[in-house]
C-alpha cells in the first residue's frame, strides 16, 4: 500500500509537468460517453447525495436476456450534491480493456474514470481504488446496481 501511494505521488508530480498526461499515466481509455444516448435505469439517494444511474440500451437489453454486458458499453454514475451536479463515475467496458492491468487489480475489462462537471478528470483519483470496492462484485459483472436492472420498464428503479 505504502508504495503505491509512493507511486501514486510520483505520477501526479509529473502529471503538473506533462501535458495529456491523463492519456498516458494509466493507460486509461475511459472516454466520456454520449449522455444522451443512455438510459436512466436506477437512482440512489443518500441523505443529500443523488445518484442517476445509465447504461446503453444494449447493455440494458443483455442484461435482461442473461447475456454477457456487450464491449463499448459505459455505465455512468451522475452524482449530485444538494441539487447540483457534482461529478461523473464512469465505468466502460472495451475488448481487451484488461489486459492494461495487472491481474490483483484488474476487472474483466472494465476501466473505471472520474470526471468533473466540465468533463475534465480527477488528477488526484488513482482509479485502482474504484477498481478494487468494484472486484467485490465481480460476480455481477463489477456492477453494485446491475441486479436492479431486470425491473427496470421505462421508469428509473428506486
Ligand atoms: C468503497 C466502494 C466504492 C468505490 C471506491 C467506488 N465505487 Fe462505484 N459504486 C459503489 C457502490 C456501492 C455503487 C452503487 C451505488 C451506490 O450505492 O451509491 C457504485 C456504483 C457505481 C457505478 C454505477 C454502476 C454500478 O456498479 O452500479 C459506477 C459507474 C461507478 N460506481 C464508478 C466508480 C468509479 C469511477 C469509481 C472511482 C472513481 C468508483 N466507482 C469507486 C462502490 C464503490
Amino acid at each position: 500500500m505504502k508504495k503505491l501511494l509512493v507511486a501514486t505521488g510520483a505520477l501526479a508530480a509529473c502529471a503538473t509537468s506533462l501535458v495529456g498526461w491523463q492519456v498516458h499515466a494509466e493507460t486509461n481509455r475511459v472516454q466520456f460517453p454520449e449522455l444522451d444516448e443512455l438510459v436512466h435505469y436506477t437512482t440512489v439517494r443518500r441523505g443529500n447525495v443523488v445518484e442517476h444511474i445509465m447504461t446503453t440500451p444494449a447493455a440494458i437489453e443483455a442484461v435482461k436476456s442473461g447475456q454477457p454486458i456487450p464491449a463499448d458499453t459505459h455505465f455512468v454514475l451522475v452524482d449530485h450534491r444538494d441539487g447540483e451536479l457534482y461529478r461523473y463515475f464512469v465505468m466502460q467496458k472495451g475488448e481487451g480493456f484488461g489486459t492494461e492491468y495487472d491481474e490483483s487489480r484488474r476487472t474483466a475489462d472494465w476501466q473505471f474514470q472520474w470526471f468533473w462537471p466540465d468533463r475534465s478528470i480527477n488528477m488526484d483519483e488513482n482509479t485502482a481504488r474504484c477498481q478494487s470496492c468494484h472486484r467485490s462484485q465481480e460476480g455481477s459483472d463489477y456492477l453494485f446496481t446491475g441486479y436492479r436492472i431486470p425491473r427496470f420498464n421505462g421508469t428509473p428503479v428506486e
